[in-house]
């Protein structure tokens, strides 16, 4: 039987500068080469800025590495004039998957439902699956949306995550409302000390880590945690 792999997503948000995402991939690759691991178990998934999506592409092909790379974000529209927009055709050779409704976007940038849906027709229309986030069991979720991002506002950032029987429990009426959604992803202080309670739920199939995903080591330690 197929194995289902468990989706570590690291979201860098806003932050490294070139030198420091080609650093973190050194540091990274050196990990890999040190402690190897099976990598049918894990889906580990990288969302970096926009500008190091190309750099960060080539290295990691070049290196043959399991890293899959994922846009935080992108434009509602399709090309055109939209200054400062990231398209989806624009992004649809470098990553194979985009963040939606992360809860900073929605909170910062304010975007709304309906511009949220738009958000996942243009990355499905080019070929790119959303990861679309939710904060809770309540909010809307596009149609066709297949991996879902449970992130409560108040675990992200804080060191105090949500209890894993609980995101379990969202986890559960999340796929229950549509059978369009096979996999959900909890996000929200997931460490290396903690991610082994959640991908033992029964409902979670991964999760997302933000704080954690920004040294290589961190980050690394969560797949190689899973392998002991
Ligand atoms: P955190 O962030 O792991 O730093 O809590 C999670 C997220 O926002 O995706």
């Amino acid at each position: 039987m197929m194995q289902v792999p468990i989706f570590i997503i690291g979201n860098w948000k806003s932050n490294k500068t070139i030198n420091e995402a080609v650093v973190w991939f050194q540091d990274f690759h050196a990990l890999w080469k040190k402690y190897p691991f099976n990598y049918q178990k894990v889906r580990i998934i990288l969302c970096p800025g926009y500008i190091h999506l190309s750099t960060l592409k080539s290295l990691i092909e070049l290196a043959h590495l399991p890293l899959i790379l994922s846009a935080q974000n992108i434009s509602p529209y399709a090309n055109g004039a939209y200054t400062g927009e990231v398209s989806a055709e624009m992004l649809k050779n470098l990553v194979e998957y985009s963040l939606i409704g992360h809860s900073e976007r929605r909170k910062y940038f304010h975007e709304s439902v309906g511009n949220l849906s738009l958000k996942a027709d243009q990355a499905k229309v080019n070929g790119i699956e959303p990861i679309f986030c939710v904060q809770d069991e309540k909010m809307q979720i596009p149609k066709n949306c297949k991996i879902i991002g449970y992130e409560p506002v108040w675990a992200i950032g804080t060191g105090k995550p949500d209890s894993p029987e609980n995101a379990s429990r969202v986890a559960g009426i999340i796929k229950s409302k549509s059978k369009d959604i096979k996999t959900v992803i909890y996000g929200g202080s997931v460490n290396a000390e903690n991610i082994s309670q959640y991908i033992h739920m029964s409902n979670i199939d991964g999760v997302l880590p933000g704080g954690a995903s920004l040294t290589a080591k961190a980050f690394f330690s969560l797949s190689h945690e899973l392998h002991k």
